[in-house]
Formats: C-alpha cells, sequence, structure tokens
C-alpha cells in the first residue's frame, strides 16, 4: 500500500482524495488544508489523519508520497517541500503563473531524483489516449492536423477569475499539453487570438479573455488548432481530432448514456456532454492516480512531468505575446 499524503480539500482535492481512498493499492493517510473545516470533513470522510501543517506533511514518516491539489500560487512551494523531503509528488496544474517561478523551482529540485508528476489528466483519457496510440502506430499515416476543441460548460465565478492567471495559463495549458501529446512532437511557432463574448465587462476589467482561437506549427509543419469557450451550454465539450495521410481519428465527448431520441421533428438526439471535468475525465483521474503509484512503487519518470508543465506555461506565454502584438511568435523567443 502507498500512503499519500493530500494537501488542498476543495473541489479537485476532494475527488483525488476520494479516488485515493478507493484504491486498491493506496491508502489516503493524511490531509491538511489551511481551511481546517475543509481538511476535517475529507479526513472524516475517509478516514484519514488531519495534518496540523504541510510541513507535518512532508516530514510525516507515514505518508510515502504526496499529491498538491491547493490553490496555484503554492504549487511551486510544495513541489519543493516534497521533493526536499524525498516525496514524490502528483501535483496539478499549472506550476505557477509565472515561468520565472517554474524555472527557479526546476533549478530547485533538480538532480534530486524525486519524481514530480504533473496534473495533466486529459492524457490519460481512455479516448485522447486510444488516438494517441493509434497515430503513433501510423494508423493515420502521416499525421498532419491536431485540432482540440475545449469549451467549459459555463462561466466560473469572478472570485476564480479574479486569481486564475488568465484563460491561457489556467484553461488553455490542458490543451498546449495535450496538443505537444498529441502531436507527438514539439510546437514552434503560435498565433493566438483571444475574445471576450460572453461577458466583454468582467473579461475587460479583468484583461481576461472566454473565448479563444490558437494555432501551433511544428518544426516539420504538423498543424494544431485549438478552440476554447468558457461557455457551452450543452455540456463540457472535449474533442479532439486528428488528421492524418491515410485517415482520421477522433475521441468525442462523454454522455450519461448513450441512448439516441428520433422523432418526427428531429434525429440523432442524445444526452449533453458530461458536465465538466470531473464526471467527464473521471477514468482519466483515476488512470493518473494508477501511473502515479507506479511511480512512487517501481521509480522511474513520471509519464507526464514537471518539464511537461514548463512547457505547456512556455506555451501559454507565446499565446499572451501573439496576442499583445498581433502576430506569429517563435516559441524559442518564450523560453
Ligand atoms: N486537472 C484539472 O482538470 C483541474 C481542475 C480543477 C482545478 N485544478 C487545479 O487544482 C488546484 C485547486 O483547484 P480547485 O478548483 O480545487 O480550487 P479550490 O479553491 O476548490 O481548492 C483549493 C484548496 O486549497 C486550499 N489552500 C489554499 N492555500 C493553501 C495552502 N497554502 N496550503 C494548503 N491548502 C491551501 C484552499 O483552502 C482550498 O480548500 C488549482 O491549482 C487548479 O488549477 C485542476
Amino acid at each position: 500500500m502507498v500512503r499519500i499524503g493530500v494537501l488542498g480539500c476543495g473541489r479537485i482535492g476532494r475527488m483525488h482524495a476520494a479516488n485515493i481512498a478507493a484504491h486498491p493499492e493506496a491508502r489516503l493517510a493524511m490531509v491538511y488544508d489551511v481551511d481546517a473545516g475543509a481538511a476535517a470533513e475529507v479526513g472524516a470522510a475517509f478516514g484519514a489523519e488531519v495534518a496540523g501543517s504541510a510541513e507535518a506533511v512532508f516530514a510525516s514518516g507515514a505518508v510515502d508520497a504526496v499529491l498538491v491539489a491547493t490553490a496555484t500560487p503554492t504549487h511551486a512551494d510544495y513541489i519543493e517541500m516534497a521533493v526536499a523531503a524525498g516525496k514524490p509528488v502528483l501535483c496539478e496544474k499549472p506550476i505557477d503563473l509565472s515561468l520565472a517561478r517554474v524555472e527557479a523551482c526546476a533549478r530547485a529540485i533538480a538532480g534530486k531524483g524525486v519524481p514530480v508528476q504533473l496534473g495533466f489528466n486529459r492524457r490519460f483519457d481512455p479516448g485522447h489516449r486510444a488516438a494517441r496510440e493509434a497515430v503513433a502506430r501510423g494508423e493515420i499515416g502521416d499525421l498532419h492536423q491536431v485540432v482540440i476543441t475545449s469549451r467549459d460548460p459555463g462561466m466560473p465565478p469572478r472570485s476564480y477569475y479574479e486569481v486564475a492567471g488568465g484563460l491561457f495559463r489556467d484553461m488553455t495549458i490542458h490543451d498546449f499539453d495535450l496538443a505537444r501529446f498529441m502531436l507527438g512532437d514539439e510546437p514552434v511557432e503560435v498565433v493566438a487570438m483571444g475574445g471576450r463574448l460572453i461577458d466583454p465587462g468582467l473579461m475587460e476589467e479583468l484583461g481576461d479573455h472566454d473565448t479563444a482561437m490558437i494555432l501551433l506549427r511544428t518544426a516539420d509543419g504538423k498543424q494544431c488548432h485549438i478552440n476554447n469557450s468558457r461557455t457551452a451550454v450543452y455540456g463540457y465539450d472535449q474533442r479532439v481530432e486528428c488528421l492524418g495521410t491515410k485517415g482520421m481519428v477522433q475521441s468525442q465527448n462523454r454522455r450519461a448514456h448513450e441512448m439516441v431520441r428520433s422523432t418526427a421533428t428531429a434525429t440523432g438526439i442524445a444526452e449533453p456532454a458530461l458536465f465538466f471535468f470531473i464526471e467527464r475525465y473521471a477514468e482519466a483521474f483515476r488512470a493518473e492516480i494508477d501511473a502515479f503509484l507506479r511511480v512512487v512503487r517501481d521509480g522511474g519518470e513520471p509519464e507526464v512531468g514537471f518539464e511537461d508543465g514548463r512547457r505547456a506555461l512556455v506555451l501559454a506565454e507565446a499565446a499572451y505575446l501573439s496576442l499583445a502584438e498581433g502576430r506569429v511568435v517563435k516559441v524559442s523567443e518564450v523560453g
């Protein structure tokens, strides 16, 4: 049994805690949150010890590895503390909103040999992964284009935007990682268009965007298009399409069930897409815990690690530069 300490008992921390507690090869040993009530609730729900501080989790002999699901500005500090304590860490995205802080963290943990896995759960989605594997096996010939559609079901509250760090660093960061995964290659050029179509007043006031289209290109010319919206009324819209010389693969939306209704006025009426990330990516979140447990037990590099988190943030910064200057940006201009 791998004994795991979870830091952060909010929206996603609770879900991870539940997945760890239900896992046959893991035990939720300890939880911590600055909100003592949230930690007490999760600790009681899953029979885990409630730590009095983050330091207590990292120092505990009863914890083999940690999962960080706290607010974004704490991630880099907690990664450094976990690595210093020799505890493998699975940290939610993004590593930090500042590339300089991410690079300082990279220097602090370099050469310590402690695995750091990043919470890019979409790589573990069965459909997305099957699409990537089909591409890698050459089933669609030479890959030319990847299209990633990633739309949230609805706008989060204002308080969310105030700390999220902007659409590209908070939301598109998943798609930048997925683009690298699906392309099997590094984008070298980025061009981005951002929009304020859903709540123009709020987005203008906060300097954020609720709508975006981004194009990426690899050195050998493969193209990727990412489209984001903070509101898709039909549910969490998560689709990936890859086009190659011998065909196409698509990873589709998931629904509660696959019953399709046809009537006198319409055909093919299906359930809405599953509501949001916890439902849509349930299997992916469980599979990322499986992958983390393998790394903790057997060692080796995580399937998706710190450098993937850094590279996704570099693409986000390149997209912001493109937006600011209205031009195609070379990724090498940013980092
Ligand atoms: N992989 C995904 O799809 C996904 C989805 C949602 C959120 N996230 C990421 O997970 C993180 C948490 O998001 P959330 O939606 O659960 O937020 P949340 O606000 O619901 O929860 C964050 C929790 O962290 C706690 N916290 C804040 N500072 C802390 C500290 N210094 N030490 C311990 N606890 C602290 C808060 O009290 C809160 O309970 C964010 O970084 C977010 O980007 C990832």
